[in-house]
């Protein structure tokens, strides 16, 4: 028998009382030992008051919330954070300044994990440092570290008590891109080898692709997607999903007979995202378009940008719709120049207009 999820939560509904609309509405998810969930999502669709919800902040208006085999919310009985097995890494660290790097570290080992010894604390918080690559930093205080340590401090100051699951809410967004990226890594290191499960909270959508192993989309409170990252971005199961995770053009699509005709080629597609439809929209991610220069073609280079990595096209088709493309640097086609668009893509998807 699997063991039981670390969380689940059970139709989870939370409407703040000055608000019409649910800031989080019936969301069902489950989380296993281990797992790296990452919450994706435009401002506003509920993710910090998700994380809120799980780690006691917040009581819910409907559904449950399970730590492993403990019903910890419920609208009837909600158990306070103190009681919860979780840990939470805020956008803007949060750390205390006025402590050294170690009694930062330890303020959670000194509240949650009641009766640990001196020594246990010391020693654990030395583990800790040691975890996130940052050992013989104890004395220093916050002000004294860069961006990325501050954050990394943050983590372990989470981490030192253990908890079953820990709650990250944008825990880079403060930082500069280089920074993050490198972070992003470390973070997913980290978890990993402490083996506990986390969620990942972030509107990139490239760092969730990165850094989790299922990612689930959020839209207006509800959950839209819940996949793994490879499912999402491959089959994405509607349009908003594809234009938050993907890079991609949609066209106007037309079925007849059993191809659907746009202006740029015909498809044959077996997978339709919604059934029953005529008239769709094709969708084709920037990255399988592939440019032939043609004197004769019907569609026009406007713009081109180089991104060091790649080149990124702006074309206009016969119809004046735009369309992007990424190409590697070794296409280079004049801005002006006519370029026929052949469509590389293992899997076309139609979503209905
Ligand atoms: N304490 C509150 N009282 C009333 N409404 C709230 C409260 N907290 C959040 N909301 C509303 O709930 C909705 C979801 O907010 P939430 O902070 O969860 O979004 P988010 O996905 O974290 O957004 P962002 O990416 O901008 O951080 C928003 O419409 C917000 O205005
Ligand atoms: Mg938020």
């Amino acid at each position: 028998m699997s063991p039981a999820p670390i969380l689940t939560l059970e139709n989870l509904c939370k409407t703040f009382a000055t608000n019409d609309t649910p800031a989080v509405n019936t969301v069902s998810l489950q989380l296993q030992q281990g797992e790296i969930l990452g919450l994706l999502g435009p401002s506003g669709c509920g993710k910090t008051t998700l994380l809120r919800l799980i780690a006691g902040f917040e009581s819910p208006t409907a559904g449950t919330i399970t730590l492993s085999t403990q019903t910890v919310s419920s609208p009837e009985q909600c158990l306070p954070p103190e009681q919860r097995n979780t840990g939470m890494v805020f956008q803007d660290y949060a750390l205390f300044p006025h402590l050294s790097i170690a009694d930062n570290i330890a303020f959670g080992l000194r509240h949650k994990s009641k009766g640990l010894s001196r020594k246990a604390i010391q020693q654990r918080v030395k583990e800790t440092l040691e975890l996130v690559g940052l050992s013989g930093l104890e004395k220093r205080y916050p002000h004294e570290l860069s961006g990325g340590q501050q954050q990394r401090i943050a983590l372990a100051r989470a981490l030192a008590p253990r908890p079953s699951l820990i709650l990250l809410d944008e825990p880079l967004s403060n930082l500069d891109v280089q920074v993050r990226h490198r972070l992003r890594h470390e973070i997913r290191q980290i978890i990993k080898a402490s083996g506990i499960s986390a969620i990942f909270v972030t509107h990139d959508q490239e760092e969730a692709l990165a850094i989790s192993d299922r990612i689930a989309v959020m839209r207006q409170g509800h959950l839209e997607q819940f996949g793994t990252p490879e499912e999402i971005y491959t089959q994405p199961s509607s349009r908003f999903v594809a234009e938050f995770v993907t890079h991609a053009n949609f066209l106007p699509a037309i079925l007849s007979g059993d191809v659907w005709e746009t202006e740029i080629g015909n498809f044959k597609i077996t997978a339709v995202a919604q059934d029953e439809t005529e008239q769709g929209e094709l969708m084709v991610r920037e990255e399988e378009l592939e440019l032939v220069p043609h004197d004769d073609a019907s569609v026009i280079v406007r713009e081109r940008q180089f991104l060091g990595r790649e080149y990124r096209y702006c074309l206009q088709t016969n119809s004046g719709k735009y369309l992007h493309a990424r190409t590697g640097v070794n296409t280079m086609v004049p801005v002006g120049s006519r370029v026929e668009v052949k469509v590389q893509s293992p899997s076309p998807q139609i979503f209905a207009a």
